[in-house]
């Protein structure tokens, strides 16, 4: 019988997962499918409730659906309860189990594209604090970073955001940003800054170690500005897009049996598609 996944959001026309997940399945020769499936936002619990009777084994889960989806599910993991939010689903014994895989996806593309990234320094300069932030902070701290410097414009978000861990994070003021590059090992921006249609980050790397490692969760375009500074500089920058390929493949192993890979040639699909869609 055809297992089935979704990917749940509204809206959900956007959303790259179907591409990623249809490209391993075809790949692995499995009988699966894997669909959008627009979920408003007063219709998640009946969603949710009746996931098996609409023959799904579990779905990823986007804007504006991750918090609730933590709150109705009956077990989540570690990462899902640390981050606040889920976006990996699947059903156990009939009862829903939540994973948020935003922070694993993120850890993986650092190890794949900078190995060793983690290893000289334990210091690290984080811009922003959104839901993304939240993500990178859980992993950052699993990888025992010990000095984790926050900067966001508003800096009640990021005291709040400070808050959610019990951990070595130092807030910095989004103004002292450039300044706080010094010593880091890992400079990461998870705001929105540098995406297409908004400005670019700001900030001075002149200050960065030579072995520091630049990363940035936007990934339209591919090459931000920070990148390019970063490049610049010689130092080694890792694009956001790995990011979110990495964040799927517990999902796909959950629901289809398999644990898949992230290829160059999944990379060139998903680039293929992210440059159809800006002509
Ligand atoms: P996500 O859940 O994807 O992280 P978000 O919660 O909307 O998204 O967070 C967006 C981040 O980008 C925030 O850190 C935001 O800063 P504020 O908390 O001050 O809003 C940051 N951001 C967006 N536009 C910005 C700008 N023009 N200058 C500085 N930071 C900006």
């Amino acid at each position: 019988m055809t297992t089935r996944a979704c990917v749940i959001g509204w809206p959900i026309e956007h959303s790259r997962s179907p591409l990623i997940h249809g490209h391993w399945l075809a790949k692995h020769g499995i009988d699966g499918a894997y669909t959008k499936q627009e979920v408003e936002p007063g219709n998640l619990d009946h969603f949710l409730s009746s996931m098996r009777e609409q023959g799904f084994a579990g779905a990823n889960v986007t804007v504006p659906h991750k918090e609730q989806a933590l709150v109705l599910a009956d077990h989540a993991d570690d990462a899902a309860r640390a981050i606040g939010a889920a976006n990996t689903l699947w059903l156990e014994d009939g009862r829903l189990q939540a994973s948020n895989t935003d922070a694993y996806g993120f850890l993986k593309n650092l190890d794949q594209e900078a190995p060793g990234w983690d290893t000289l320094s334990k210091s690290a300069l984080v811009l922003g604090a959104g839901g993304a932030a939240r993500a990178v902070l859980f992993g950052l701290l699993s990888r025992s970073f010990d000095d984790i410097r926050l900067a966001n414009r508003t800096r009640e978000r990021a005291e709040s955001l400070a808050g959610h861990f019990d951990g070595p994070i130092h807030l910095v003021d989004w103004e002292q940003r450039s300044e706080r590059v010094a010593g880091c090992g890992l400079i990461v921006n998870t705001t929105s800054l540098g995406m297409t249609g908004s400005p670019p980050l700001e900030i001075d790397l002149t200050g960065a170690s030579v072995d520091a490692v630049i990363t940035d969760l936007v990934y339209v375009p591919l090459k931000t500005k920070l990148l390019e500074q970063a490049e610049a500089r010689g130092l080694r920058t890792v694009d956001g897009l790995g990011m979110l390929l990495h964040q799927a493949e517990p999902g796909f192993e959950k629901w289809f049996g398999i644990r898949p890979e992230v290829t160059q040639e999944l990379r060139d699909l998903i680039v293929a598609n992210l440059l159809e869609e800006q002509c």
